[in-house]
């Protein structure tokens, strides 16, 4: 029977539950950022991999011989929006099916392919833990709710409201994105920024259901993986060009981060603060002449 008093035991029963998935938030946060120290103090002490070693010896990728690539099969297999774990799926690192991955296959991978350290790798995963609808494993495609991590203004694929199926990338956008390094060669963090708010104005201007103007945690997603992107990449154009329009990696690609430990979420955090602030929808276009 509902009364005053069953309503007051519903309020108490969610106080409770809410402070225990606080309580239980702020440790893990606690944990990974001691571990995430130790990787950063580690990495200031020890040499940075070799060239041609910075995925170890017992990892698919070592040397730059990487599994053999296959397309995915558009029918049958699972792809999500992000072209790191397409293409570990699409060289059989992450089962090519993209279905039914656990959480410490993801990290498993991601860690060894891109030199992230642990911690950051446990941390991206954990990103994850919202959409598995507490079954402990993910599909690729699961990943493509919207506003949980996937968001508008990406530059590989069209939002959502234009593009449902956010599995596979549009190489016409990611020519966009490469026509804006300054040099030709090579993106500096300053192209990715100038061309982030480019890219968020543009949507906004042409999405009437654009999702991403307040926010904030979204645009932080957004330049998260940017960051991520031009640390593992170094803003090289030609292997951008390979790994984002096929999902591929390069032939004797291996990642530009050198660190013996690996990739720290300090540092990722940091190079994300700096596109993140400098961002400017507003900012002036470019001359002319390098625009798509
Ligand atoms: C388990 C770990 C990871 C998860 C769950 C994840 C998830 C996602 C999701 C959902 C998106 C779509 C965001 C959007 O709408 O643009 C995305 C995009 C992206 N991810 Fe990941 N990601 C992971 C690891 C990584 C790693 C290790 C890298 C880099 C080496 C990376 C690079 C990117 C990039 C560059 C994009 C943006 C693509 C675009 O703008 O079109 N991700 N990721």
């Amino acid at each position: 029977m509902v009364n005053f008093f069953t309503t007051a035991v519903g309020i108490f029963r969610r106080l409770i539950n809410l402070l225990i998935a606080l309580a239980s938030l702020l440790l893990s946060a606690i944990w990974l950022t001691i571990r995430d120290l130790y990787y950063c103090i580690a990495n200031l002490f020890l040499p940075r991999r070799h060239v041609g070693s910075v995925v170890l010896s017992d990892h698919p990728g070592h040397g730059g011989v990487w599994p053999q690539f296959q397309a995915p099969i558009q029918a049958t297999d699972s792809r999500s929006p992000c072209p790191a774990l397409n293409a570990l799926a699409n060289h059989d690192i992450l089962p090519r099916s993209g279905k039914h991955i656990s959480y410490k296959q993801l990290s498993h991978a991601i860690q060894h392919a891109y030199n992230l350290a642990p911690s950051l790798a446990d941390q991206l995963t954990a990103s994850a833990y919202q959409l598995d609808q507490g079954r402990g494993w993910i599909d690729l495609q699961d990943l493509s709710a919207l506003n949980v991590i996937q968001h508008d203004a990406s530059f590989t694929r069209p939002d959502i409201a234009f593009c449902p199926d956010q599995g596979a990338p549009h190489p016409d956008l990611v020519d966009k994105f490469l026509s804006h390094a300054s040099n030709g060669k090579s993106l500096s963090l300053d192209d990715i920024v100038y061309f982030s708010g480019l890219r968020r104005a543009e949507c906004r201007r042409t999405n009437g259901q654009y999702s991403m103007t307040w926010s904030f945690l979204h645009q932080f997603f957004g330049s998260g993986n940017n960051a991520l992107m031009y640390s593992v990449f170094g803003g090289d154009v030609k292997d951008l060009r390979v790994w984002l329009a096929e999902e591929r990696f390069p032939d004797q690609w291996e990642p530009k981060n050198r660190e013996a430990r690996g990739h720290t979420i300090m540092q990722a955090m940091s190079t994300t603060l700096i596109i993140e602030l400098n961002i400017n929808e507003k900012r002036k276009l470019r001359s002319e002449a390098r625009e798509p």
